[in-house]
């Protein structure tokens, strides 16, 4: 399938269908991979990856990912390039052009993404900033298309802190509709425009205070770490402010029996989740990181593949 935007820098970049199909198309090739083999899209093209934050499952899954459609990578970080030296983005971006086919970008600021998108002239994909992590949730719909055989119809549950994660499921929330139940503390709660666009767009998004109440009935149960990457320092004064948060047996027992754990990883057992709950038979964290492998194919396919390729 192709996209209508040239970049993914955020989940609302893309139409409901375009979710949609995405998601089709990373089970396609999913099924394909473990088949008789799929098309090299990206033959022939070259990808930078820039990753100012770790990463074990982006890099890899892109890295992995990028090499099965036929494409090349090239790690950089801005410390070990000029963007360390403050050479400036927008001269970056437009090197970068005269060079690789696309770039992945993991970094701090979302104006960032933005930025090189702004003025490169190839495809910029987002692959986590302080503000979205949009390929994780897209891959995570995948996840739950496998084990509901539907996206819609379901109660979502978000326990924790309202960051990068959380805003990417309000946009997914947005761009299909759903019914989604967060329960963030005080002073941790998603952006409001996030939330106001996702209301304004139809999506149920029920916001309050008490991990019970957006758990119960959930079929889908999705927590994340209370420090993300950049938050280290802070890490100790969260302990204290996510009491009550941590998503263990007892918590999950009040979702629907048939519910779903997922978390983006990594996980801080007993913190954010249990390690009883992250082993238990209803956590689906490694197939959840394997669909990141698939998800990054379908969207390198879509933004970069050949143009003649028809929407399936
Ligand atoms: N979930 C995720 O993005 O993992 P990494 O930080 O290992 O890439
Ligand atoms: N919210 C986490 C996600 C890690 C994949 C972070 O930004 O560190």
């Amino acid at each position: 399938m192709k996209l209508n935007t040239e970049h993914l820098l955020t989940i609302r970049d893309l139409s409901p269908a375009e979710v949609r199909g995405l998601v089709a198309s990373a089970a396609e090739l999913k099924a394909a991979l473990k088949g008789a083999g799929h098309e090299k899209p990206l033959a022939g093209q070259s990808v930078a990856l820039i990753f100012d934050k770790p990463s074990t499952r982006t890099r890899v899954s892109f890295e992995v990912g990028i090499n099965q459609l036929g494409g090349n990578t090239l790690f950089m970080t801005s410390r070990d390039s000029q963007l360390g030296r403050d050479e400036p983005l927008k001269d970056t971006a437009r090197v970068l052009s005269r060079y690789v086919d696309g770039v992945v970008v993991r970094t701090f600021g979302q104006e960032v993404v933005s930025e090189l998108a702004r003025w490169g002239d190839i495809p910029v994909i987002n692959a986590l900033t302080d503000r979205y992590h949009p390929c994780q949730v897209l891959s995570d719909l995948l996840t739950v298309q496998e084990r509901f055989g539907k996206l819609d119809g379901l109660t979502y549950a978000w326990l924790g802190d309202g960051n990068n994660m959380a805003h990417s499921w309000l946009e997914a929330a947005a761009a299909l509709g759903l019914t989604l139940n967060l329960a963030c503390p005080e002073g941790f709660t998603p952006d409001p425009e996030i939330v106001a666009h996702a209301r304004d767009k139809g999506a149920v998004i029920n916001l309050g205070d008490d991990p019970r109440q957006a758990v119960a009935g959930a079929q889908v149960v999705n927590t994340d770490v209370w420090a993300s990457m950049g938050q280290e320092g802070e890490a100790d004064q969260r302990v204290k402010s996510f009491g009550g948060y941590t998503l263990d047996q007892k918590l999950l027992s009040l979702a629907d029996p048939e519910a779903i754990v997922l978390h983006c990883l990594p996980a801080h057992r007993g913190e954010e989740i249990s390690d009883e709950v992250m082993e238990g038979p209803q956590s689906v964290v490694w197939d959840q990181a394997e669909n990141r492998l698939h998800m990054q194919k379908a969207i390198l396919e879509a933004l970069l593949g050949p143009q003649e390729s028809e929407t399936t």
